[in-house]
């Protein structure tokens, strides 16, 4: 692991379900453009092959490029306001602590050699043209690779006009070997056999393929389209169903049919040979962005013509017709319909007079999944949910849009922004909620219950942020809200925000106060998820304040409250100012131990604040025992951190005087040469390389309690001394094979082998004498 692992990187872009074929000229054309030009932009007519093309180009590009390739995927998205967003998404710049802006993004891009592959450009133009401009100005080594139908204009842009694939030429009748050397041959081929197994361009059929190709122009979704017909036709059916339209359409004029009205074509013909169920749900679906997943379909798509349980198969056969593709996101079955085919389908859906209703069936149900994601949130599914919202977001974007749009819709607007609150918060997307929030605010003025909470989550999302004092007037607002409505669970968040702006400022004590007024209001409301989110705050705050008994006992409620629900957000919180604690009573190996804990549950939420804040630790611990050297790369690991989160440690201002401490120490135990190359090693992980370099090192000896006291002598491995950590945090034997990735049975043994070197019998053992190890002697 190191920067040679780095180069190549192209984790953004998405794995390809079909091999890529041919095109080996163009790649090396587009490369040879993207050394000489630092923008180069594909266009041609929609389904020609641009976003293909410019995929494999940033695979085989890779090396050129070590600090990655990444994707900016704009197909769907409306708001030329989130782009920057969803750049910063693609960067993996998640910014918790400031205004996301595009100097950010410059900033996080400034020593870097990436490449930028923007997809989709042409609905948002003007928009694309002044950002990717504005990085190009400010980046010397950046390069863009943009897809377009039409061209930026910037200066110093380059165009490459993707044309079709190859076809073989009319008055040649090659042999099927000398056929397949065409691309659009092989493309044809390619998908004919995944509908037909076994099918080969052979001798028989060459003559027949090479025409039905040269009719379809060779252009890719095309072919594709006529291929998915395979399993019902004969080569010689599409051929000539294809040739006779072709002709209706050019008046029997020999001249070639313009490519758009090709594809146009073969898209009617689909639609045609669809059933009426199909084409149905050919259009209703369209209204989806980013795709959608069966339980969407027959919630939002369904009626009297098509029913419910007819959904699964309606959906089978648009996929074997290649105009849904499926795919796995997240363990569950996605469909997605290329750019060009939902376009079409959007425009049956609008002469159908179903749009509005389908909007807002999509709004709806969005709103639906909102709900149960936040019912959810504070039990065992919390990471399956994130994980499932992270998959809809850009279908949550267009439900906010619709929303935003239409009148009257605005309250239903508010909670889609304010239900997935956490969602904002654990994964970084506190600037995007905020401007959602800030623009559905503004429209709906009057009161409601929605505009109390829609006011709440603004002004907790704005402090999260770091905007401190932006938000006491927004609180004030939400108080005054919440009076009228007498809204008691808002009067505890209320005491809890202003318990955030005090700590955010130093007054602990302040805070520490106003945090022990939301923590019993919560309780007295009965919403046990809320008092714990307040919790292990007034744990850091009292413990700042020197309280540390109140504190531990404190943080250990939390932990016990969370773990019988199963959740581990707030768990993973409560385990950090735990760790804070032991590190003021100058305990540092168990402070290191529950950092590394927190850690294992952070990683599946990849909540970056909260990872950050516990590599901190970590890097204190390594420093205090000795581990310049891998002190110096945690540094290098937080660097970066901090730098994607959009802000530095100043958002924890009782930690910065350990780090600094931490600093200090490495830099005068190392040599400047060999600090500095540990430091860039750590700065140039991605997140998973460096969780692994955190969690992977076992602590130095006699860093844990295991190497201690009666079990002295223990041999544990590393391995399981980390599967013991696990088990006492609570963790199940699947949560523990989800943290480690490992197999369950693997983690099953594991667990097996740590419970018979100690010499214990159960979990609750375990948990119970680590518990009492980190009980400071009285
Ligand atoms: N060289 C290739 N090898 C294999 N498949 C290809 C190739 N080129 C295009 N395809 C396939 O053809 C289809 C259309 O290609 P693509 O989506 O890249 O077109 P596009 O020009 O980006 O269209 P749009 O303008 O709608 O964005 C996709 O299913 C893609 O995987
Ligand atoms: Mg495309």
């Amino acid at each position: 692991m190191g920067a040679q692992k780095r180069l190549g990187k192209t984790d953004g872009i998405p794995a390809a379900l079909t091999a890529f074929i041919g095109r080996r000229e163009e790649v090396a054309d587009v490369r040879g453009l993207l050394s000489a030009s630092r923008l180069v932009t594909l266009t041609g007519v929609g389904g020609v092959g641009k976003t293909r093309l410019a995929f494999q180009v940033g695979v085989t590009a890779a090396q050129a490029f070590p600090d990655g390739v990444h994707v900016v995927e704009l197909a769907g998205l409306h708001d030329p306001g989130l782009l920057v967003d969803i750049m910063a998404a693609a960067l993996d710049l998640r910014n918790q602590r400031a205004r996301l802006t595009l100097d950010l993004v410059v900033e996080h891009l400034r020593t870097k050699r990436t490449l930028l592959i923007v997809d989709n450009c042409e609905h948002l133009l003007p928009v694309c043209v002044e950002v990717v401009d504005s990085l190009l100005r400010a980046l010397p080594e950046l390069r863009v690779l943009a897809t377009s139908r039409h061209v930026l204009g910037i200066t110093g842009e380059r165009t490459f006009l993707v044309s079709p694939l190859r076809v073989p030429l009319p008055e040649r009748e090659p042999s099927a070997e000398e056929l397949l050397t065409y691309s659009a041959v092989a493309l044809f081929e390619q998908r004919a056999a995944a509908v037909l197994p076994g099918f080969k361009v052979t001798q028989d059929n060459a003559m027949t393929v090479g025409r039905l190709v040269r009719c379809l122009d060779g252009l890719p979704l095309a072919l594709e389209l006529a291929a998915a017909r395979m399993r019902t036709l004969t080569v010689q059916d599409i051929l000539e169903w294809t040739e006779q339209r072709f002709n209706l359409l050019t008046g029997g004029s020999r001249a070639a049919l313009p490519r758009h009205q090709t594809l146009r074509a073969l898209m009617d013909w689909s639609h045609e040979l669809c059933s009426e169920r199909e084409r149905t749900l050919w259009a209703r679906a369209s209204v989806f962005a980013g795709g959608f997943d069966l339980e969407a379909a027959e919630a939002v798509c369904t009626s009297a013509d098509l029913p419910r349980h007819e959904v699964l198969d309606v959906v089978h056969g648009l996929v074997e017709k290649s105009v849904l593709i499926r795919q796995e996101h997240g363990g569950r079955c996605r469909y997605r319909m290329l750019e060009t085919v939902r376009e079409y389908g959007q425009a049956h859906l609008a002469a159908s007079g179903e749009l509005a209703m389908l909007h807002r069936r999509h709004r709806d149900h969005r709103l639906d999944l909102a709900a149960r994601a936040q019912d959810h949130w504070f039990g065992p599914d919390q990471v399956a949910w994130l994980t499932r919202l992270v998959s809809e977001h850009a279908n949550l974007r267009a439900a906010m849009d619709f929303c935003l749009d239409t009148p009257g819709e605005v309250a239903a607007g508010m909670a889609l922004a304010t239900l997935p609150r956490h969602y904002w918060i654990a994964h970084g997307g506190l600037g995007e909620g905020r401007r959602w929030l800030s623009r559905l605010l503004a429209v709906g003025t009057q009161n409601s219950a929605a505009r109390v909470e829609a006011l709440g989550t603004y002004a907790y999302l704005g402090l999260m942020q770091g905007a401190v004092e932006e938000s006491m007037p927004v609180i004030t607002e939400y108080q005054q809200a919440a009076k009228q409505l007498q809204d008691a669970t808002a009067f505890a968040w209320a005491q809890h925000h202003l318990g955030l702006a005090a700590a955010f400022r130093g007054e602990a004590e302040r805070a520490a106060e106003l945090f022990e007024n939301a923590v019993a209001q919560h309780r007295a409301a009965g919403d046990l998820a809320g008092a714990t989110e307040c919790m292990f705050k007034l744990a850091i705050t009292v413990c700042i304040c020197g309280d540390t008994d109140r504190a531990l006992s404190l943080c250990r409620e939390c932990q016990t409250i969370t773990s019988e629900h199963g959740e581990t957000w707030i768990r993973a919180d409560a385990l950090f100012a735990e760790c804070l604690v032991h590190w003021q009573l100058g305990d540092h190996d168990t402070a290191e131990a529950l950092a590394r804990q927190a850690l294992h549950f952070l990683r599946p939420l990849s909540d970056r604040w909260g990872i950050a804040l516990c590599v901190e630790v970590v890097a204190w611990h390594a420093a205090a025992v000795g581990d310049a050297e891998r002190a110096a790369c945690l540094l290098g690991i937080l660097q970066s951190l901090w730098q994607a989160i959009g802000g530095p440690l100043s958002a924890a201002p009782f930690m910065t005087g350990s780090h600094q401490q931490c600093e200090q120490d490495v830099r005068a135990a190392l040599a400047q040469a060999q600090f500095e190359r540990a430091l860039r090693r750590g700065a140039g992980f991605t997140l998973d390389e460096a969780l692994a370099c955190v969690l992977d090192k076992a602590p130095a000896a006699p860093a844990s309690p295991w190497d201690e006291g009666p079990y002295r002598g223990i041999a544990l491995t590393p391995r399981e001394r980390e599967v013991a950590e696990l088990i006492a945090a609570g963790m199940s034997n699947k949560d523990i094979a989800a943290s480690l990735t490992i197999a369950q049975r693997t983690a099953e043994s594991h667990v097996g082998r740590v419970l018979a070197k100690l010499g214990l019998t159960s979990r609750s053992q375990l948990a119970a004498w680590i518990h009492q190890r980190r009980t400071p002697a009285p």
